[in-house]
């Protein structure tokens, strides 16, 4: 089973930008961190970023029918976006939204995201560290129930 995993704008930046807010770790590292968890999950990974609104819907439009589970960041999008709140509910996935930063302890508009109550969890605060916890959860929900 496949796992999409999907970061929005400027997350390209991670390691250089705002470190104390972000954390140091990089988007290739971030990569690697998720390459390792699908590894150890028996998943495989489809890990991408973009800056385009209208390319991470494309991105959420072909995880459908590739992936059994979506995990994003969407990033400053998560905050403005309509259209890919109606992508990730057409995508029919099983999503994690994840944020690096808690969001709920910074400026009041990174408070009310798009995404939060048409997913099936949300993880913040937690680091490069919530990619982890996302992928465990995906794998926990996608799991084919033994009966
Ligand atoms: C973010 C939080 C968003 O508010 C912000 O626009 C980002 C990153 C996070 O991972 O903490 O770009 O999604």
């Amino acid at each position: 089973p496949t796992v999409t995993v999907l970061n929005g704008p400027n997350l390209n930046l991670l390691g250089t930008r705002e470190p104390a807010v972000y954390g140091t770790a990089t988007l290739e590292d971030l990569r690697d961190l998720c390459a390792r968890t699908c590894e150890e999950l028996g998943l495989v990974l489809d890990f991408a970023q973009t800056n385009g609104e209208g390319e991470l819907v494309e991105l959420v439009q072909r995880a459908r029918g590739r992936s059994t589970g979506l995990v994003i960041n969407a990033a400053g999008y998560t905050h403005t976006s309509v259209a890919l709140r109606d992508a990730v509910v057409a995508s029919e996935l099983p999503t994690i939204e994840v944020h690096l930063s808690n969001v709920h302890a910074r400026e009041e508009f990174r408070r009310h995201s798009f995404l939060s109550d048409v997913v099936s969890g949300v993880i913040v605060g937690c680091g490069a560290q919530g990619y982890r916890f996302a992928l465990e959860r995906i794998a926990e929900l996608t799991r084919p129930s033994r009966s």
